[in-house]
């Protein structure tokens, strides 16, 4: 079983669903509102976990009752929690989403997610140091991000670095990491000036862009090429791109190769779009298996 640390963002989804997204100064009617575990940071961990890795969350809630129930949901998936704390006097981290026309818009209100510092990351330094793999994304300090980049970096240890929410990077944060998997808007935020295809060029095999329903781009060093994603009437996209980081991850883990890899992720974030939640419809291992089979 391979071992990953997933160093980010655990939240609360706060989802409500309607059949029209209003306008600056609209009210609409909607037509559902649930709270769901989210977070980016907390569903690739989930994700990893159902995939069938060794997954330690290095992370930080509130001390409220949303930190109990992101706590609880890491448990009941098998996610370790030694590295998940509560903040006292700070409120766990919320996404606020509205589902309509088909896709989501997100406002995340960081709360206690900004306390995971390099210094709280240092806390887990036993963890990070067995891992065969570690995952960031940008829903935490950014400062955070680049420390690890460099610790993961002089432990020679593969750092995937999904770059969202968009925002541009260091270049020693980008030399650093091994894998960077930005959508097509969080690509042109990271390499403004340079066309994509000289930024795939310029990083072969670390740089892979989200196409959504097209699939994942990457540059072999030879030639681009795409990974085309498995057709699938969707439920709800929330949480697709945080399976495919999670899929890529454990299947690169486990010494797969990078195409072999990216099929993997892809099909696994196809089927988490098939239930309403950010990991309502996260797949566990098997069913993943069968599908590819
Ligand atoms: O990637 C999806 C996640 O982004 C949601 O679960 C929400 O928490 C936002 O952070």
């Amino acid at each position: 079983m391979s071992k990953i640390c997933v160093i980010g963002s655990s939240s609360m989804d706060l989802v409500v669903t309607s059949p029209k997204r209003p306008a600056a100064g609209e009210t609409v009617l909607g037509e559902s509102f649930k709270t769901v575990p989210g977070g980016k940071g907390a569903n690739q961990a989930v994700a990893a976990a159902r995939l069938g890795a060794e997954v330690h969350m290095i992370g930080c809630v509130g001390d409220d009752h949303y930190g109990k129930a992101i706590l609880d949901n890491f448990q009941a998936n098998g996610v370790l929690t030694d590295y998940v704390e509560p903040v006292t006097g700070q409120e766990s981290g919320t996404a606020h989403i509205v589902l309509a026309d088909g896709d989501n818009s997100i406002i995340v209100v960081k709360g206690a997610n900004d306390h995971v510092t390099p210094e709280y990351v240092q806390k887990a330094l036993p963890a990070i140091k067995q891992a065969d793999i570690v995952l960031i994304q940008q829903e935490i300090p950014e400062e955070t991000v680049d420390y690890v980049s460099g610790l993961c970096s002089s432990l020679g240890i593969p750092l995937l670095l999904n770059p969202a929410p968009a925002r541009p990077l260091r270049p020693e944060t980008v030399e650093h990491a091994a894998y960077i998997t930005p959508n097509e808007h969080e690509a042109s935020v990271l390499f403004q000036g340079m066309s994509r295809e000289e930024a795939l060029k310029r990083y072969p095999e670390k740089l892979f862009i989200t196409e959504g329903k097209n699939g994942v781009r990457y540059h072999n060093g030879l030639e681009e090429r795409v990974v085309p994603s498995f057709p699938v009437n969707a439920i709800d996209t929330t949480g697709a791109g945080d399976t495919f980081n999670a899929g890529f991850a454990v299947a690169l883990s486990e010494g797969q190769s990078i195409e072999s890899a990216l099929r993997f992720a892809n099909r696994a974030a196809s089927l988490s779009v098939l239930k309403f939640g950010a990991q309502g419809g996260m797949p566990k291992r098997d069913e993943v298996e069968r599908e590819l089979s």
